[in-house]
């Protein structure tokens, strides 16, 4: 998909579609009303016929002909009402209209769907991150039954010539941070017998290749061995694929500015091991990589961009699996830090694979860590699938982490995260035990987190609620990469 910015109305450019909104009692908005010049006064005759109010969720084309490309209204509602969560719909709307249409090229009024309190550059990253969004198909396992290929190629964005230079930047970032969660969907939704460890360090090795700003560096079981990293290996002993600690070092910004680094949970498939899973619907815990999904995601909208900004993705990656030689509860590992954990659990491994890692990325003298991991399934009982949890030891970043979440609509939701919760996590024979009981579970795995992560400012995003959708619309959304990469273009 092409995006570009055009300071042309919307009936000059060359398109197969044209789109433009309409607002509720028959009013058309700028967009739509330039757009009626070429059409001879058609919307205006239509709209005072009642073919279309303008409520909200409506919409209504008007074929075209001859080198007359068709016309696509979008009812906007009431004026009053268009607030920045009613323009995301419409932009929803549109986005799923011009997909299923055969046109190849399409123009849209921008100013049209811009709601109050809200400039320019943002309704321009809504508008395209909703059509990438309608447009993504995850088609490499499909056979004969092929899903309807989408035509639209090329998107042209109409905007008044005071607010190009705004909309040609968000446009340039809207289609990187586009990239970045169709890698992490496309991550995600690959089976886990395609996708293992091993096979991330290959991506990993590859975008490196691909991108000169970009140095990959992949630490083996062997190297993890020699390195300590117990609880990583604790983690991945019950399976035939080995894990990984793979770096990415994206050098966006000055020499020696130190880095953000993000850090992604990269469990390429979570069966519990021995404290197993029920079986039910156990195929979706594919997605146990989904943090490590948005690190790459995040690393290869930064690559697009040229983002000046230093970042290091780290994705710590191992498969979960029972088996003769797989942890037992009750197993006392030592971590990379040197503490001791009493693993009760088998199925809290993220914690485990996370605690190495976020030790391992001391080396970085970090501006400041966030890790990313679908860690939790108290997370969704605690905030569904509208937000990630937020957590850490630091006010400002996850403030910062919140603002972004609200700007692009991928949002999170703070928990607290105060000593007392500490005790839960007490063990009889070891620092710590992987676990801490029910209540809180969602904080009670951050606080185990904090414990390797103390010298530096440090999140946590609990994306277990938000990386993927279940039933009919099962896959990988690519969140948080819309977060994180507004708060990375936040801090440039
Ligand atoms: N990957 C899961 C968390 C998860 C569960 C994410 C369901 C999305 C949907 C994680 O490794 C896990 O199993 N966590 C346990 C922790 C418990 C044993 C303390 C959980 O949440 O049940
Ligand atoms: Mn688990
Ligand atoms: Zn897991």
């Amino acid at each position: 998909m092409q995006f570009s910015v055009t300071t042309s109305t919307l009936d000059k450019p060359r398109a197969g579609i044209r789109a433009a909104g309409i607002v509720h009692k028959r009013k058309p908005a700028a967009g739509a009303s330039a757009l009626d010049a070429v059409r001879d006064g058609e919307i205006a005759a239509l709209l005072k016929a009642g073919e279309m109010d303008g409520d909200a969720g409506s919409r209504l084309l008007l074929p075209g002909s001859g080198s007359k490309g068709s016309a696509l209204l979008i009812g906007l509602g009431a004026k009053k009402d268009f607030d920045a969560r009613a323009a995301r719909k419409a932009a929803q709307a549109l986005a799923a209209a011009l997909v299923e249409r055969p046109a190849t090229s399409a123009a849209i009024a921008v100013a049209d769907f811009q709601p109050r309190g809200k400039d320019i550059a943002w309704v321009v990253h809504t508008l395209v991150a909703a059509i990438a969004e309608a447009a993504y198909r995850f088609t490499p396992f499909k056979g004969k039954e092929k899903t309807t290929p989408v035509k639209l190629a090329k998107i042209q964005l109409c905007v008044e010539r005071k607010d190009a230079e705004a909309a040609k930047k968000a446009c340039t970032e809207a289609a990187a941070i586009a990239t970045g969660v169709n890698r992490a969907k496309d991550l995600g939704n690959t089976p886990p017998n395609v996708c293992y460890p091993e096979s991330l360090a290959d991506t990993a090795r590859e975008m490196a290749k691909q991108y000169k700003q970009l140095k990959a560096t992949v630490l083996d079981e062997k190297d993890l061995e020699k390195l300590g990293a117990g609880a990583i290996l604790a983690v991945g002993k019950g399976s035939e694929r080995p894990p990984r600690l793979i770096a990415m070092e994206y050098s966006g910004g000055k020499k020696g500015d130190a880095p953000v680094v993000l850090v992604g949970k990269g469990i390429t498939f979570d069966t519990g091991g021995i404290s197993l899973k029920p079986g039910a619907e156990m195929d979706e815990m594919k997605y146990d990589m989904c943090g490590a999904a948005s690190v790459f995601g995040v690393i290869e909208a930064c690559c697009e961009l040229g983002l000046p900004v230093n970042v290091v993705g780290v994705v710590t990656s191992a498969e979960n699996m029972p088996d003769g030689r797989a942890t037992r509860p009750g197993d006392i590992v030592t971590t990379l830090s040197g503490q001791t954990v009493e693993i009760l659990n088998t199925d809290a491994e993220g914690r485990l694979v996370l605690a190495d890692a976020l030790t391992w990325v001391e080396r970085y003298k970090p501006k400041a860590v966030i890790d990313i991991a679908t860690l939790t399934g108290a997370c969704i009982i605690a905030l569904g699938h509208q937000g990630a949890a937020i957590l850490g030891n630091n006010e400002r970043l996850a403030k910062g982490l919140l603002a972004a979440g609200e700007e692009t609509g991928d949002r999170g939701w703070q928990l607290p995260l105060w000593p007392e919760y500490q005790e839960q996590l007490k063990s009889n024979f070891a620092d710590m035990a992987n676990i801490g009981g029910r209540p809180a579970g969602t904080i009670t795995a951050a606080c185990f987190l904090s414990r390797y992560t103390e010298d530096y400012t440090w999140a946590h995003v609990d994306i277990a609620g938000v990386a993927w959708k279940s039933g009919k619309e099962k896959g990988a959304t690519g969140r948080p990469v819309p977060m994180l990469m507004r708060y990375l273009l936040d801090q440039a």
